[in-house]
């Protein structure tokens, strides 16, 4: 088992602060990088552990850190802390417990990117998390860790926390940078490196998920070559998985990359509760596929993950058993998509829709055998003819479920509906048959509020952690 990169000391009790943080080593990476390494070499060093981003695309951090044109423009530090997929929480349980780690990531990219000012954007309804940050960002000020000359010789680099207004879409690169412009969070039409080279302000600009800068500190401190020797040799490192539905455990666990799906249910979440016969898993967020147990031992990297056509996404992984409808599953995804969808493409605003209705066929009765093949062919028409990915996510769950449970949609068929009937009931999003859910995201209701209420609760893999105290 590689060490806890990001969450070795998660659990020690006022780690959130300034002062604890320090006691357990926080800062030395900062203060190493600025005292004894240049940016160039910081960059080299980032670009050398092949840390690849944690936000669900993977792209090469090194590689998107040396991409910012040398054209005289301000430069701009974003952390992607937007984190609205229904199932995932990773991002924002680091931030509760470790906002500091963010920051050190952050002051540390700023430094190699001669970059003045960062910004977190956090999603509007993350208000615990916002109090922590705010509190995390003022200490760190207090201190000198982040001000007008924190990197000596005039050098200087500050944070600002921005709140959403909670749109899914904002998470999209593009979309958060028009956010924090102050405009709707509409993605724009970009080629690759958009954001790099034309970000906030038209101005060269690193965006990055939480959990990728949070693994910044660790590499500076340790090294790449320490770093490569984790994970696989294409994506090196551990990654944050959070877990959830019929697991015995659900939680954030910090393993390795290229662990399986079968070692995240059974070693790591418990495994499922008594009588839960696996069905499917969903391995990274919405947008990524819905598996059958053929693939319970594929390693969940990118890698493995594309060479079967799958997508890995951000980390989280939502279980289901002989209860659960797969599409069901599909069409509450749909809605969400569909909820969420700003609306500038065609294919996304009226495709995801048309999707919605489709699915709901074989859930309330009246569904045809062509169906199926409408269903599929109506994704074709949304995938790569968009702005964004979010209309091609739409996709992904009724596709996956066409491709691995074509008999449920027969079945379906055949029953005239949904021939499981415990899914309305047991449904913690409110999906009803007769009664849409209000506009929003599923996950996070005000009145289930799982999402605010149990982070405290939450397990995170700790029989290495050294020095837990709780
Ligand atoms: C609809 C949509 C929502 C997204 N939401 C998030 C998000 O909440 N957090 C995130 O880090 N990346 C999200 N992404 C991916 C970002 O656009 C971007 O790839 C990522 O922030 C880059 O950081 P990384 O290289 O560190 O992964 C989203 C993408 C799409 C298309
Ligand atoms: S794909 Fe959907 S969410 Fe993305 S820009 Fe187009 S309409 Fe908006």
């Amino acid at each position: 088992m590689p060490p806890l990169i990001l969450t070795e000391h998660i659990r020690i009790s006022g780690i959130e602060r300034l002062e604890v943080y320090r006691a357990h080593g926080g800062y030395s990476a900062l203060r190493k990088a600025v005292s004894q390494m240049t940016p160039e070499q910081v960059r080299d060093e980032v670009e050398a552990s092949r840390l690849r981003g944690r936000g669900g695309a993977f792209f090469p951090t090194g590689r998107k850190w040396k991409s910012l044109p040398d054209n005289g423009l301000p430069r701009y530090i974003v952390a992607n802390a937007d984190e609205s997929e229904p199932g995932t929480y990773k991002d924002h349980y680091l931030m509760m417990r470790l906002p500091h780690l963010l920051i050190e990531g952050m002051a540390i990219a700023g430094y190699t990117a001669g970059a003045h000012r960062g910004f977190i954007y956090l999603r509007g309804e993350a208000r615990r998390v916002q109090r922590v940050l705010v509190a995390a960002i003022e200490e760190a000020r207090r201190e000198g860790i982040l001000g007008p000359d924190c990197f000596g010789a005039g050098r200087g680099f500050d944070i600002d926390l921005h709140m959403g207004a909670g749109a899914y879409m904002a998470g999209e690169e593009t979309g958060m940078l028009e956010s924090l412009e102050g405009k709707r969070a509409f993605a724009r039409i970009r080629p690759q490196y958009h954001a790099a080279t034309h970000g906030l302000y038209g101005c060269p600009t690193i965006v990055d998920n939480v959990e990728t800068f949070s693994n910044v500190p660790w590499i500076v401190n340790h090294g790449a070559e320490e770093y490569r020797k984790y994970g696989v040799p294409s994506a090196p490192g551990t990654r944050l998985i959070c877990t959830s539905g019929r697991v015995a455990k659900p939680g954030v666990y910090e393993l390795p990359m290229g662990v399986t799906l079968r070692e995240v249910i059974w070693e790591h979440s418990g495994g499922m509760p008594e009588g839960a016969e696996f069905r499917a898993a969903i391995p990274g967020g919405a947008s990524t596929h819905i598996l059958p147990a053929e693939f319970l031992d594929l390693p969940m990297d990118p890698d493995s993950y594309s060479a079967k056509g799958f997508l890995i996404g951000a980390g989280s992984v939502t279980v289901m058993d002989q209860r659960d409808c797969v599409i069901a599953m599909a069409l509450r995804l749909g809605m969400f998509f569909r909820n969420e969808s700003c609306g500038q493409c065609t294919p996304c605003r009226d495709g995801t829709d048309w999707l919605v209705q489709l699915l709901r066929k074989f859930e309330t009765g009246g569904a045809k055998e062509s169906d199926i093949d409408l269903l599929w062919d109506l994704c074709d028409n949304i995938i790569h003819k968009t702005i964004c990915a979010l209309g091609w996510a739409a996709t992904v769950p009724p596709q996956s479920t066409i491709r691995f449970f074509r008999d449920e949609y027969l079945a379906h068929i055949a029953a005239g509906g949904c021939p499981y009937d415990n899914h309305p009931p047991e449904d913690t999003f409110g999906f009803n048959h007769d009664l849409e859910f209000p506009a929003g995201r599923p996950a996070y209701r005000e009145d289930v509020n799982w999402y605010t209420s149990g982070l405290d609760a939450l397990p995170v893999r700790h029989e290495y952690s050294a020095d837990a105290d709780d």
